[in-house]
C-alpha cells in the first residue's frame, strides 16, 4: 500500500496520510507502520474511520490489550476500549474519563507489566484546545548531564496509580473503589529503562504515578523527580498534537510521556483509547 509519513515536529512524532487502517495491513505495509512507530515514537494516522472493532484489530496488531481500572468507562461490548470524554449522558454523569491524562504519564507505568503503547482515536474534538503534547524520553535522557546519568542509571522507583493522591488535588480524577485501587498495587520500576525493540535508553519516571525513588529521602526524592520532569519536558523535547477529528494517534508508552488539556467550558471532546500490553521494563 502507498503512504506518507511525514515528521510533525524535530522533537518526535510523525503523521501518516494515506493509509486506511479500516483495512487490513499486509505484512510489508504493517511493517512500514512499525518501524515508522519505533523511528518517531507518536505516528497521527490522518482520517481514518473506524468502527470499535476495527479500532481494536489495528490495535492488536501490536500485543495483547489490557482493560482499564476504571472500569465504569469501558465501552459497553468492547473491554478493550476506554472512553476518554467529557460528554454529560442523560444521567449529567461523564460519558467517560473525563480528566484522563492531566500530569504528564506514561499508560499503566503503575502496572506491573506496562503499556507499550495507546491508540486515541478522535470521534469529537473541541473547535480549539484539548491538545495532547507528548515528549520525547529517550532524548531528554540523552540530554542529561554525565554525572545526572550515572546517579539515576541504576535507581528503582515506586509507581502508584495516581502517585497515591500524593500530588492529585481532589476532584482532579474520581475516586477509586477499594476493589479497583486492590487491582493495581504498588511496583517498582526502574528511573531509566531500555526500550526493548530499539535497545535505547530512556527516562521513565513522571509525575502522574511515581511516588518515590527507593533509597532516597522523600525530600531528595521529590527535588530529583521534579528536575528530571521540568528537564524532561522542556520545549525541545516535546510535540504538541491539535487534534483533526478521525485522527488516530499511536504512542509509544516506553520512551515517551503525554499531557492532556483541557478543552475549553462547554465543548465536547469524545474520544475512544486502546491500551496495548506492553515488558516489564529493565
Ligand atoms: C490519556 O492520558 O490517555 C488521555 C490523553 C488525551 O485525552 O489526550
Amino acid at each position: 500500500m502507498s503512504f506518507q509519513i511525514n515528521p510533525l515536529s524535530t522533537a518526535l512524532g510523525a503523521e501518516v496520510v494515506g493509509l486506511d487502517l479500516a483495512e487490513p495491513l499486509d505484512e510489508e505495509t504493517f511493517a512500514r507502520v512499525h518501524q515508522a512507530h519505533l523511528d518517531h515514537q507518536v505516528l497521527v494516522f490522518r482520517d481514518q474511520h473506524l468502527t470499535p472493532a476495527q479500532h481494536i484489530v489495528f490495535s492488536r496488531r501490536f500485543g495483547d490489550l489490557s482493560g482499564h481500572v476504571y472500569d465504569q468507562f469501558l465501552l459497553p461490548g468492547y473491554p478493550e476500549i476506554l472512553k476518554v470524554s467529557n460528554k454529560k449522558t442523560a444521567d449529567g454523569d461523564f460519558a467517560g474519563l473525563a480528566s484522563a491524562g492531566r500530569r504528564w504519564h506514561s499508560d499503566l507505568s503503575y502496572a506491573e507489566t506496562p503499556s507499550l503503547g495507546s491508540l486515541l482515536y478522535a470521534l469529537e474534538i473541541p473547535p480549539e484546545g484539548g491538545d495532547t503534547l507528548f515528549n520525547n524520553m529517550y532524548r531528554a535522557y540523552e540530554a542529561l548531564p554525565a554525572a545526572t546519568k550515572s546517579k539515576i542509571d541504576d535507581l528503582k522507583a515506586e509507581f502508584l496509580i495516581g502517585s497515591a493522591r500524593k500530588y492529585y488535588t481532589e476532584n482532579e480524577r474520581p475516586p477509586l473503589t477499594e476493589a479497583q485501587l486492590a487491582s493495581v498495587p504498588p511496583v517498582e520500576h526502574p528511573v531509566v529503562r531500555t526500550h526493548p525493540e530499539t535497545k535505547r535508553k530512556a527516562l521513565y519516571v513522571n509525575p502522574a504515578h511515581t511516588v518515590r525513588i527507593l533509597g532516597l529521602d522523600e525530600a531528595e526524592a521529590d527535588a530529583l523527580l521534579t528536575e528530571l520532569t521540568e528537564h524532561s519536558v522542556e520545549p525541545q523535547f516535546v510535540y504538541r498534537h491539535k487534534w483533526r477529528l478521525h485522527d488516530l494517534v499511536f504512542w509509544d508508552n516506553r520512551c515517551c510521556m503525554h499531557i492532556a488539556e483541557p478543552p475549553p467550558p462547554d465543548s465536547n471532546r469524545h474520544m475512544h483509547r486502546t491500551t496495548v500490553v506492553g515488558d516489564t521494563p529493565y
